[in-house]
């Protein structure tokens, strides 16, 4: 039964932390949920059971019934105020991705580094839509990315910037900088890519140095996890009041809410959830995208 279960669920296309990250959450949080339904919900008729054939069409049904059940999940805690919280399901997700507008050249980039060793460090569609949406939102004009890899994001955020726009784009790594350049140009936006090559932290300091402070509307963090406490506060100085930072990965594949998980680069994370959360100089949205984002707005 578990079986027809997971075999009604379409293949997932893309394959990337933030997407497997889901994944895991998705079986972490449906596991037992799925073990429920099968005790308690499907039952086979009994004027069909004599049939493979029929019970063959009878469960995908029933599957079919209980995935779709199993999608949303109804808190008996009143703490939640009973509300139903969506759990995304692969079936839900390749609808939600049916329903991003991916542009070609974007698309195109993520098929390359699919092949490449560290494709799953790529955001994904549905979450580079999301920070180009907050990039028009903003009119922001002038844009930090810390951690490029070979573009996705940065090409997304690129793409909705105005002609006079800027995005200083940080990496420490030529190989994928070459990558990404090749689909800058491709886009016809190098003119409006500043590529760093350099240790992140070394490049905000200097735009600080250079007297950048205050200058910048929207920032992406997207890099070396222990460090960022670090890029925060650096960005904080960089960004404008009313400018936004969002910071990638805050739900780290769910383990920051799992007590027995504490490797550093977890414990890292759950920290710097915690001191956002009490940061006074932000307002803050922590979304359930990808591998989860904050969005911070600073005061
Ligand atoms: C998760 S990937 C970025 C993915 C990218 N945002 C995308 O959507 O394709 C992280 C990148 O950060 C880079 N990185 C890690 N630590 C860094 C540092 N200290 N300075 C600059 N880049 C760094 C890595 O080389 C890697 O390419």
């Amino acid at each position: 039964m578990l079986e027809e279960l997971s075999l009604g669920f379409p293949p997932i296309h893309l394959s990337n932390t933030n997407m497997s990250s889901n994944l895991l959450l998705f079986r972490s949080a449906i596991r037992p949920l799925i073990s429920s339904i099968k005790l308690q919900h499907i039952s086979i008729p009994t004027r069909v059971r004599a049939s493979s054939h029929h019970l063959g069409r009878c469960v995908s049904s029933n599957a079919a019934a209980a995935a779709a059940a199993a999608a949303v999940i109804v808190s008996k805690d009143e703490s939640y105020g009973n509300k139903q919280i969506i759990s995304l399901t692969p079936q839900l997700y390749n609808y939600l991705l049916a329903n991003v507008r991916e542009p070609e050249i974007l698309r195109k980039l993520r098929e390359e580094t699919a092949t490449m060793q560290g494709s799953q460090m790529q955001v994904s569609p549905d979450q580079a839509q999301l920070l180009a949406m907050l990039v028009q939102i903003l009119g922001a004009q002038r844009c930090i990315e810390v951690g490029v890899y070979t573009g996705y994001s940065s090409l997304a955020i690129a793409l909705v910037l105005p002609e006079t726009g800027c995005l200083v784009a940080c990496e420490r790594d030529g190989n994928s900088l070459g990558i990404a350049k090749k689909y800058y140009r491709q886009a016809g936006v190098s003119h409006k890519v500043d590529v760093r090559h350099a240790l992140a932290v070394d490049t905000l300091k200097d735009l600080i140095l250079n007297g950048e402070a205050c200058s910048y509307d929207f920032a992406f963090v997207d890099a070396e996890k222990k460090m960022y406490s670090e890029y925060y506060e650096l960005l904080l100085q960089l960004v404008r009041v009313g400018g936004v930072i969002v910071i990638d990965n805050v739900l780290w594949h769910g383990k920051v809410s799992d007590p027995l998980v504490n490797d550093p680069k977890t414990t890292s994370i759950r920290n710097f959830n915690r001191s956002i959360m009490e940061d006074k100089r932000v307002s803050i949205s922590m979304v359930p995208i990808g591998d989860g984002m904050t969005i911070c707005r600073k005061l």
